[in-house]
């Protein structure tokens, strides 16, 4: 089993490398690969601790200048070495048998392992003489989770794993430090929610936000905290082999902020002797006054998850794309103003840890910019939780972690669905895995966030949601006939036209594809560059093609299709003033542009009537 897992993922890296053909037979919209972590047989441990066989960690204490992020080196001897051999991660670092829940039954006995490990290498991976030499020196890269670590060495491979030998322990030297804080826009323009994760309860130290515009005597906000346990989650892994305590989520409101404004802030606890723990220093723009005419540019992506920069997790092999977004996006940090990650955000998919590893790799966007995220199939899909579908892949996370470790400014979080102003832009973000059609609450909030919207102040108008809604000619929805999520546009069309949607954008699938102004399956427009005047119709964009296995297309191109990217990227937009916006498609790869397009109007072109979207009483068509 294990060798055939091997060599799989090996297969997967050529297919990939030499055929993008090839490798269709691995690429599915929600994963068709799995989570690394699910192949590891955590139920089937069993326990040979062998006296022979040693694994030393160090550094034993990390963080000690202050650090996040540290690099450790794992050495290890087997006098029986196998090609199977690997290393887990594990955190907390006592990870035996009392970390179990209680079956119940006091003859039963608990496993003597039942969490997950972070992460995972096989031995030969740093060194492939390591089945004749016994030796191997593994680097890992830890982020500091709350918790001490231990590096645990089995024999057997992944899915029958022999606990074989386990390491010292280490620390980070303040594992309870405030991390990882991600912006977001609060619900109203002048507001900007700060959120960051820490190990401190609130009955241990009061958690705050100190904030200064420059040359300005520094603010202190006071911090909400949340939490969740296991008894929140709504099956396994997430309720299972997958749980790691996620600490504690505080999130401040940095109130009445001037406009465009440069503010700084660190987050911090004060403790109960009165000394106080920073955080790092951060800077962040805050948001434009709606209906300001000024430079305004805003990223857009769906489906980016993470990936090990250490190599770990099969190759780093889950999101393929994933750094390299994040790594652009970091490279032109000074080019974007907001951040739109419109669902699938970590495909934890049930292991905890995975949120940790995740805000941390985006920390160094989502604590200088907001990170306004959606929800996906990965985030909030499971059996009998009130989901629109059935379907298992969040992993039993149910939408939990997702709604406490990002704030959005929804009325309520768990209905993942809000509006959102920046300057000249209006956003509806809608939540594809709670039903969106006629007659539901979600419509109606559909169509209150496009019909409240003053065009003349905020002539762009943008819709979002999770999975394709609108347009995509995917492989399967083509084979499925409908070009679209069943029962996507049925009864949001009729919105998107009579409100003068500008742009859609959708993540899920992974790839992207830009369609002409389309309504009703028909281009309303020849132009495919540079629009000028009434638009006529919506432009529907699927960037779903952030990180994940890419989504091969259908071979039938409709129409409607004008541009379409088997790759991985992202959209940026920009707002130069009123009358003027560039949409620019980037691949991760390079962060150059491969596709654009301008719209230049005047308010009268929004005003003026499209088909079906006027009045009786008019003479349209
Ligand atoms: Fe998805």
């Amino acid at each position: 089993m294990e060798e055939s897992l091997r060599g799989l993922h090996a297969l997967m890296i050529v297919c990939l490398v030499c055929s993008s053909r090839l490798s269709y037979v691995w690429a599915h919209g929600d994963g068709l690969v799995d989570q690394p972590l699910s192949k590891i047989g955590v139920h089937n441990i069993v326990v040979e601790l062998d006296d022979s066989v040693s694994v030393n960690a160090y550094p034993p204490i990390l963080g000690l200048e202050g650090q996040d992020t540290e690099w450790v080196t794992v050495n290890i001897e087997h006098p029986n070495p196998d090609k199977n051999d690997w290393v887990g991660v594990f955190s907390p670092a006592k990870f035996d048998g009392s970390t179990c829940w209680p079956s119940g039954d006091p003859k039963k006995q608990s496993p003597y392992v039942c969490t997950a490990p972070i992460k995972y290498k096989f031995a030969t991976d740093s060194n492939s003489g390591y089945t004749k030499t016994g030796k191997s020196c593994l680097k890992f890269q830890l982020i500091n989770q709350r918790a001490d670590f231990a590096f645990a060495l089995f024999s057997g491979g992944i899915w029958n794993p022999k606990l074989v030998a386990i390491s010292n322990k280490i620390s980070f030297s303040n594992p309870k430090a405030p991390l990882y804080p991600r912006l977001a826009q609060g619900k109203s323009w002048d507001e900007m929610t700060v959120t960051w994760t820490s190990g401190y309860n609130i009955d241990e130290a009061v958690p705050f936000v100190e904030w200064a515009r420059d040359g300005e005597p520094s603010k202190q906000s006071p911090a909400g905290t949340l939490t969740f346990d296991k008894n929140s989650m709504c099956g396994g892994p997430a309720r299972s082999v997958g749980w790691r305590d996620p600490g504690f989520i505080h999130t401040s409101f940095l109130k009445d902020l001037w406009p465009n404004t440069v503010y700084t802030y660190r987050v911090a606890h004060r403790l109960c002797n009165n000394e106080i723990v920073w955080g790092k220093n951060y800077t962040f723009k805050s948001s434009p006054f709606p209906g300001e005419d000024s430079l305004q540019r805003v990223i857009i992506f769906g489906d980016m998850g993470k990936a090990e920069r250490d190599g770990s997790n099969e190759y780093s092999n889950y999101q393929p794309g994933s750094l390299n977004t994040t790594d652009q996006l970091i490279k032109d940090l000074r080019n974007y103003d907001i951040v739109f990650h419109i669902g699938d955000i970590t495909y934890s998919n049930g292991y905890l840890s995975q949120w940790d590893q995740f805000t941390a790799q985006v920390e160094p966007i989502a604590a200088t910019v907001p990170y306004m995220i959606a929800s996906g199939n990965h985030e909030r899909d499971w059996p009998n939780s009130g989901s629109f579908y059935d379907g298992e892949d969040s992993g039993g996370e149910c939408g939990v972690p997702a709604e406490t470790m990002f704030f959005v400014p929804a009325e309520n979080r768990a209905k993942f669905w809000y509006k959102t102003d920046y300057g000249m832009f209006r956003f509806c973000i809608a939540d594809s895995e709670h039903d969106w059609r006629e007659g539901t609450e979600q419509y109606k909030f559909i169509e209150e966030c496009l019909s409240t919207v003053d065009r003349r102040k905020q002539p762009w108008l943008i819709f979002s949601a999770h999975r394709p809604l609108g347009y995509s000619s995917n492989q399967w929805y083509g084979e499925e006939g409908s070009f679209e999520e069943p029962m996507g546009r049925e009864s949001l069309q009729n919105l998107w036209q009579k409100y003068r949607v500008d742009i859609a954008f959708y993540g899920h699938v992974h790839n992207y594809e830009r369609t002409c102004p389309v309504y009703q399956s028909k281009c309303v427009n020849e132009e495919k560059h540079h629009y000028r005047g009434a638009l006529g119709a919506t432009i529907h964009i699927v960037v779903g093609g952030a990180g994940a296995h890419l989504s091969p297309f259908s071979k039938v191109i409709p129409r409607w299709s004008i541009y379409r990217d088997y790759d991985w990227g992202f959209v940026k937009l920009t707002a130069f003033n009123h009358s003027s916006l560039l949409l620019e498609y980037k691949k991760s790869s390079d962060g150059k542009v491969y596709d654009a397009f301008t719209i230049t109007r005047d308010y009268r072109d929004i005003l003026a009537c499209v088909k079906d979207g006027c009045p009786a009483t008019t003479s349209a068509s």
